[in-house]
């Protein structure tokens, strides 16, 4: 705030200065008009000779003046000169004369600044005119400047010391909540999430206090999210891993091949179970990380399901599932869908394996791209005849680790999860639903609407 008031200062003092001299010429001007008028009075003009008479009157009115040097001037219509200096400076041959009317000018005389006021004065029906000049130095104008400007300087130096301290001191006061905000904040330890208390900050830092709060509060749940998932992720890789640990140490101790084999055959399968949940919390964070930064692409949908469907034909016979592709053979250009390949066959790979796993033996699995050419927008439906999954825990699959009970499929809990964060990479939204209502078991029908890719319009 320093800075700004000391440069104020002197640009006042320049503003007070202007203006003062314009207001110190102002009765000057008038006093000099006055004369000047009272000269051109002096000037007769006979039949064919111009005549000044200068009286001891007019001449001590001219002398009245102490300060400064007076000079006049009366030029004939030739410019001769009829009386007064004849040095004095003429007025510009630009300017036209205006018999009667009294102007101002300044000018240099003698090595002095001066004040020329000058008329003209007609003789009765003729073009020719007579000049009559009258001039002062400026040396009472300047005095009389330089008082004002004193008069405005004065109080100055004391108002300005004391503005500065006054708004000094109105700082250091109203800094002051912000310092202890400050060593509030300093002193947090680093896991405290809570919001800062915005009683105390000034009201002009109180909505930055609150915003600060929501982002902490944003924060905290993600914190929170993260620090569940992480537990759940743990639990996850706990439990196969401790299994296999106690199969191993039977199997030292077991001295019967068969029993030997069975423990073989157990942690076999503790260990797939273990690598599919990596690879499952792999696929995740995958599509977390990835599905932002990889460049996209426009991708024929139909194609690409296809190919999920057909790798995952040997996994469908070995369950016994009669899988079933439908969709259209070629997708026209303005169908195309605008997306990452991978993420998507990712996100199809696990709808299907759902499917296939909980449909069970002698299930039907048909997978559907649904295409409408008018609109362009594609509807992906991966449908079984399966147990389905109650209304009430449609929601809940979709989080993380969440296995609805009564199934005795392995699996993690992911698949839904990394489908749900694919799906909304996307821009499409997973719906689940009955996909028969008149029989029991009622299966599951799980869709996703994708709209196509518009290229953006060319201006
Ligand atoms: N097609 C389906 N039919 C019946 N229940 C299903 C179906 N798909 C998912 N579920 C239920 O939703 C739960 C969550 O599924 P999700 O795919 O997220 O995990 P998961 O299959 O158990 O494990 P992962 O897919 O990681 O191997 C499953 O445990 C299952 O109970
Ligand atoms: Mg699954």
């Amino acid at each position: 705030m320093l800075t700004p008031l000391l440069l104020l200062w002197p640009l006042s003092l320049a503003l007070t200065w202007f203006v003062a001299q314009g207001i110190a010429s102002k009765p000057f001007d008038r006093a000099l008009e006055f004369n000047l008028q009272v000269l051109t009075r002096l000037v007769v003009l006979e039949e064919e000779r111009i005549v000044f008479k200068l009286d001891s009157q007019a001449r001590d009115l001219l002398r009245a003046d102490t300060g400064d040097l007076v000079y006049y001037q009366v030029l004939g219509p030739r410019g001769e000169l009829i009386s007064g200096e004849v040095d004095m400076p003429r007025p510009g041959d630009e300017e036209r004369p205006e018999p009667g009317r009294v102007m101002l000018r300044d000018e240099g005389m003698r090595g002095d600044e001066v004040r020329v006021a000058y008329t003209w004065l007609a003789r009765n029906g003729s073009e020719r005119l007579v000049l009559v000049q009258l001039a002062e130095t400026k040396g009472k104008r300047s005095t009389l400047a330089t008082e004002i400007i004193k008069g405005v300087m004065v109080p100055q130096f004391v108002i300005l010391p004391l503005a500065v301290l006054l708004v000094w001191l109105a700082l250091v006061r109203g800094i002051r909540p912000l310092n202890v905000l400050e060593q509030r904040i300093r002193a947090r330890k680093p896991d405290d999430l809570s919001p800062i208390e915005e009683s105390f900050v000034p009201q002009e830092v109180a909505p930055l206090v609150s915003s600060i709060n929501d982002l902490l509060t944003r924060l905290k749940a993600s914190l929170t999210t993260q620090k569940r998932f992480l537990a759940d992720a743990a639990h996850q890789l706990k439990t196969p891993l401790a299994g296999l640990r106690m199969q191993a140490e039977l199997a030292q101790r077991e001295v019967d091949p068969m029993e030997i084999r069975g423990s073989l055959r157990q942690i076999a399968r503790a260990s797939t179970r273990a690598t599919h949940t990596v690879n499952q919390l792999l696929a995740l964070a995958r599509a977390e990380t990835t599905g932002r930064s990889l460049p996209n692409e426009r991708i024929e949908l139909s194609r690409l399901v296809r190919g999920v469907v057909q790798a995952s034909v040997p996994r469908a016979l070995e369950h016994g599932i009669d899988l079933g592709f439908e969709g259209p053979e070629e997708t026209p250009e303005n169908c195309l869908i605008d997306g990452n390949p991978t993420l998507l066959q990712e996100m199809v790979r696990n709808l299907l394996d759902n499917a296939i796993n909980y449909s069970g033996q002698g299930g039907v699995v048909t997978v559907r791209v649904l295409l409408d050419r008018f609109s362009g927008v594609q509807i992906l439906q991966v449908e079984d005849n399966g147990p389905g999954i109650p209304e009430n825990e449609r929601e809940l699959v979709l989080q993380p680790f969440y296995r609805a009970l009564g199934t005795n499929v392995d699996g993690s809990g992911l698949g839904l999860a990394i489908v749900q964060e694919i799906a909304q990479q996307h821009g499409a939204m997973v719906i689940m639903e009955d996909a028969h209502t008149e029989r029991s078991p009622r299966g599951l029908r799980v869709s996703l609407r994708f709209a196509p890719f518009r290229p953006p319009v060319q201006e």
